[in-house]
């Protein structure tokens, strides 16, 4: 999998998720992170379709992730999974993620939860054996829901991929990946842009004659870790993937990761059970 993906969370329609997909295949994005809540799938299957053949490339050269939807969780995962591959119109996906710890519906303390989700890692396995996911994992699970599953599981998640920057360390979860043999990627790495803002940040960038969202792609990258930047903006989707031709001097490093303090931006999974 390339450690930079195209996160597509709010990309919307047909027009706008084309010349997105473009610009990306053009400065060298080889990966797309998508999911069925994101109703944007048949858009992205439909963009790789014509865009592949006009890069050169074949399905073989993209690495595609999509999710199950918390609705589809439980006894509707066959279903779930099935209508991404229809909606992407692809014969396998190379990543299927379980988006979320909870079912859509049920309130967070609800004791289905954990049968659900057990219930659709049951039916990733499946999918998986078959061949038509090259690779499954989970997103957003906290420490409770990893160590349930990988004392459970058949087939060990190969991936998690949960919100992380330097506000958010994830201390506990990185060494459980490290521990298990599971890779971690991080989501939201520009805390949603909020980040690009914050003046260690920008004074880092300016120094090192970067922009704010390189520095904080580059500090997640420095640590092996695989970052799915967002944008619509055919310039700043190039200017993300300008990454790999500069450093981070370990003090910078350091200051960044000083930044914890254990904010998050995005959705909170500590309360489902
Ligand atoms: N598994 C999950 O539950 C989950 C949750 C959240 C995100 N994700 C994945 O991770 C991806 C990224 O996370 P995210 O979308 O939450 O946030 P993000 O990548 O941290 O930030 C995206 C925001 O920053 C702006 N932006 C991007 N590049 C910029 C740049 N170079 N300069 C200035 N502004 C810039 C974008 O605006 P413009 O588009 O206008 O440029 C957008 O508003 C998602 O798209 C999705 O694929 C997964």
């Amino acid at each position: 999998m390339p450690l930079l993906g195209l996160g597509t969370f709010r990309l919307r329609g047909p027009e706008e998720t084309y010349r997105t997909v473009d610009a990306a295949l053009t400065v060298g994005y080889r990966a797309f992170d998508t999911a069925a809540v994101y109703r944007n799938e048949a858009d992205i299957g439909q963009a790789l379709s014509t865009l592949l053949p006009k890069h050169g490339l074949s399905r073989a050269d993209v690495f595609i992730t999509t999710k199950l939807s918390p609705r589809d969780q439980g006894s509707k995962a066959r279903d779930g999974c099935l209508r991404s591959l229809e909606q992407l119109g692809l014969d396998y996906i190379d990543l299927c993620l379980i988006h979320w710890p909870g079912t859509q519906g049920l309130d967070v303390k609800d004791k289905r939860n954990p049968d659900n989700r057990a219930q659709s890692w049951a039916t990733l396995e499946e999918f998986y054996t078959e061949g038509k996911f090259h690779a499954i994992g989970v997103s957003n699970y906290t420490v409770k829901h990893m160590e349930e599953l990988l004392n459970s599981c058949r087939v060990v998640p190969a991936l998690l991929q949960v919100e992380f920057h330097p506000r958010l360390a994830q201390t506990e979860l990185r060494e459980i990946c490290e521990k298990n043999g599971v890779c971690f990627q991080a989501y939201s790495s520009l805390g949603t842009g909020v980040l690009l803002s914050d003046p260690v940040v920008q004074e880092m960038a300016e120094r090192c004659g970067r922009t704010p969202a390189q520095v904080l792609l580059r500090w997640a990258l420095q640590q092996n870790i695989p970052v799915l930047p967002k944008s619509c903006q055919p310039h700043r989707v190039q200017e993300n993937a300008c990454l790999f031709d500069f450093e981070l001097s370990d003090g910078d490093m350091a200051k960044l990761s000083a930044l914890d303090c254990s904010e998050k931006f995005c959705w909170d999974p500590s309360l489902v059970l």
